[in-house]
């Protein structure tokens, strides 16, 4: 039977409540048949599952994707080599995901002969923008439909035009809180978490135990770096998705990777969010001890101010720039020499590096050695010293010192002459 719509939207489809009932509100307010489309980054359940709801609610087709290894491969490791957190915090699970799934969104749109491409974001949160952007870059002829900017349905008015329409409710109670998950972490926001000041319960958590109840006895894990990638955990060369999911139990375990944050919003507000992130932590640690055996004091300086804008980026939804090209190529850049081993230790809650070491390595125990093999020229700091306060000393003596003033600098009083008579 051919359809006698007036053409075909791809639909970013979870199988929840709220994008099943996008599937007949679609059909019904824009007259287009649906294609759902159903990306895995990690944690989204069972593909078959979701594909079969799909069909159930009336999507004409059902596509899913197992995006792991390109998730990990080109979004998440690049962003863990730039050193992306957002606010020196966040290292964005959610928002490297949304470039990614928008893209494929974008070829299943090509591959289908679709018009227009939908999401079910709401229009208060960042990754509206994500999508959107990433859209509106890549195939600006796509009409952008986001059901949830423009329904106004309250959950319960959702549940009834799903009951209406057939689809089936999941029996299980809704969580209370938002949740976001893929790979890279867990983000969870809303409900009792919208008030900063309150901890946040034990419930609003997933991957992590209360660090109080974690083991009294520390793990200890290896991480192998090659340019800036981890390649491997405890000596075993290990693929980016597995070595992920294995640090991410390991770190869960012992509480690690916890991270409350109330973050500043692309739209304008701020927003308390909770994460888990216990690979992302763990990684995100080792790969700065990493960095500071192999990159230079001015690589290092520079790097954090590129992490910065990385990160910001990332978050922004801007990942299709050609300012990501440049940034992404001082990254790779500057993790050449980034290869060797960290070991870290994990216990209660936290992560400590425990040791790291490179065949790259800058560090010089013969210079930094206190003992005996020193090589480092003691006489030539005295000469270095005296040029290095050069400038300080003169300026002091022709302007800060001159006639009788003194430093005033809070809560010292100095000498009020050269000579230090007060
Ligand atoms: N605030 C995070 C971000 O903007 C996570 C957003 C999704 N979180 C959620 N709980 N639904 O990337």
């Amino acid at each position: 039977m051919t359809s006698t719509r007036r053409g075909k939207v791809v639909l970013a489809y979870s199988g929840g409540l709220d994008t099943s009932v996008m599937v007949p509100w679609i059909q019904e307010k824009y007259n287009l048949d649906v294609v759902t489309f159903t990306v895995d980054l990690g944690c989204s359940g069972d593909l078959d599952k979701i594909r079969q709801k799909a069909l159930k609610t009336g999507a004409v087709d059902a596509v899913t994707q197992d995006a792991r290894n390109l998730f990990v491969d080109c979004f998440v490791f690049p962003a863990l080599a730039a050193g992306a957190l957002y606010e020196g915090k966040y290292p964005l699970a959610t928002a490297l995901g949304r470039p990614l799934i928008a893209k494929l969104m974008v070829d299943a749109a090509r591959a289908h002969n679709a018009t227009a491409v939908a999401h079910g974001c709401t229009g208060k949160g960042n990754d509206q923008v994500r999508f959107d952007v990433t859209f509106q870059t890549l195939a600006p002829d796509l009409k952008i439909i986001a059901p949830v900017r423009e329904w106004k349905m309250s959950r319960d008015e959702s549940l009834a035009y799903a009951t209406k329409h057939n689809i089936e409710v999941e029996a299980t109670v809704k969580s209370p809180y938002s949740l976001d998950m893929n790979l890279f972490g867990r983000s969870c926001e809303a409900g009792v978490l919208e008030d900063p000041w309150l901890e946040p319960p034990e419930e609003a958590f997933g991957w992590t135990v209360d660090p109080a109840k974690a083991p009294d006895v520390a793990e200890y894990v290896t991480i192998d770096f090659e340019a800036g990638r981890p390649v491997g955990l405890n000596d075993q060369p290990m693929d980016g998705v597995p070595l992920i999911e294995a640090l991410n139990l390991m770190g869960g375990r012992h509480g690690v990777g916890r991270i409350d944050h109330v973050e500043n919003r692309l739209v304008g507000i701020k927003s308390r969010e909770l994460y888990e992130a216990p690979a992302a932590v763990i990684l995100h640690l080792a790969h700065r001890e990493l960095e500071s055996l192999c990159l230079s004091k001015q690589a290092q300086r520079f790097k954090t101010i590129v992490s910065q804008e990385y990160a910001d980026l990332v978050y922004n939804g801007l990942w299709f720039s050609a300012f990501h090209q440049d940034l992404a190529a001082f990254v790779a850049s500057s993790q050449r020499f980034v290869s060797g081993q960290v070991r870290v230790k994990l216990f209660k809650g936290s992560v400590i590096v425990a040791g790291r070491k490179s065949d790259n390595s800058l560090y010089s125990k013969k210079l930094a050695t206190y003992e005996t093999g020193d090589q480092f020229d003691h006489e030539a700091a005295k000469g270095f010293i005296r040029l290095w306060g050069l400038s300080q000393q003169t300026q002091a003596h022709l302007q800060l010192l001159k006639d009788g003033r003194g430093f005033t600098l809070p809560g010292i009083a100095g000498p009020s002459s050269e000579t230090g008579k007060s």
